[in-house]
């Protein structure tokens, strides 16, 4: 579905990504692991074209560097930023909304917005409440909801467990298993590799710009050099 190869991309005259080749199949859910400013968040970036970058991008065969940076969303790739980048001062209704506003398919968006709200029961329950006031995983779940209200076919999640309680962690790995497992394509940006290699169908290892490693994620997890070296896991 996704396939990146020999993609390159730099930030004046920094190279970010060093020949990224990679892949996601329908329906899989790839985690990127790798240590702080490995490159991960770039990656995810040139995919959405919120950056520049070079070498083949392709969506089922068809190059996205062909394609204008705002048409991105509608072919159906949304992306979960690093940070979150919500509108803090506004409701939660309100952040699900602006995630369908390019949608004129009111009936699907309707449908989308109970599915949101099946995933995370705990926002319909705050629907009217303003995001700032909400804690850090809640507010995660807003951002992975405003995604998935965009309809994404491949949805990016850049570290969506950094900086949440253990508890609402989990919540929201079991949440992105469950987006995986209704058909949506997830490239998952991680930290957290022991979790991600738990929810994870594939995995690649990012090391300052280039992938170090890849395999299944039972592979990855079952080899104990690439556990210690690579992931920090012993
Ligand atoms: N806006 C930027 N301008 C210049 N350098 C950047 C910018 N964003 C990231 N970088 C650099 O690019 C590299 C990869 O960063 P990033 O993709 O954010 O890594 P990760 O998400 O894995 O932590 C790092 O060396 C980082 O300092
Ligand atoms: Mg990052």
């Amino acid at each position: 579905m996704l396939k990146l190869n020999q993609l390159c991309a730099s930030y004046g005259k920094a190279q970010a990504l060093e020949n990224i080749s990679l892949e996601v199949m329908p329906g899989e859910l790839v985690a990127v692991l790798g240590p702080n400013g490995a490159g991960k968040s770039t990656l995810l970036k040139a995919i959405s074209r919120a950056i520049v970058s070079q070498g083949t991008l392709t969506l089922d065969g068809r190059s996205l560097h062909d394609v204008a940076t705002e048409s991105v969303v509608g072919l159906g790739i949304c992306h979960c930023p690093e940070g979150r980048r919500l509108f803090p001062e506004l409701t939660v209704l309100k952040n699900l909304q602006l995630g369908a506003y390019l949608r004129k398919d009111k009936a699907a968006v309707a449908k989308d917005m109970q599915r949101v709200f099946d995933l995370f029961p705990i926002l319909s329950e705050r629907c009217g409440q303003i995001v700032s006031t909400l804690s850090g995983g809640q507010q995660q779940m807003v951002a992975i909801g405003r995604a998935l209200m965009g309809a994404p076919r491949l949805l990016l999640l850049d570290e969506p467990s950094v900086g949440i309680a253990h508890r609402l962690k989990m919540e929201i790995f079991a949440a992105i298993r469950s987006i995986r497992d209704t058909g949506v394509a997830i490239l998952m940006a991680e930290q957290d590799a022991q979790s991600a290699l738990h929810i994870a169908d594939r995995v690649y290892v990012l090391e300052h710009g280039h992938v170090a490693q890849e395999g299944t994620a039972k592979e990855l997890a079952q080899d104990d050099r690439i556990r210690r070296i690579y992931l920090g896991l012993n």
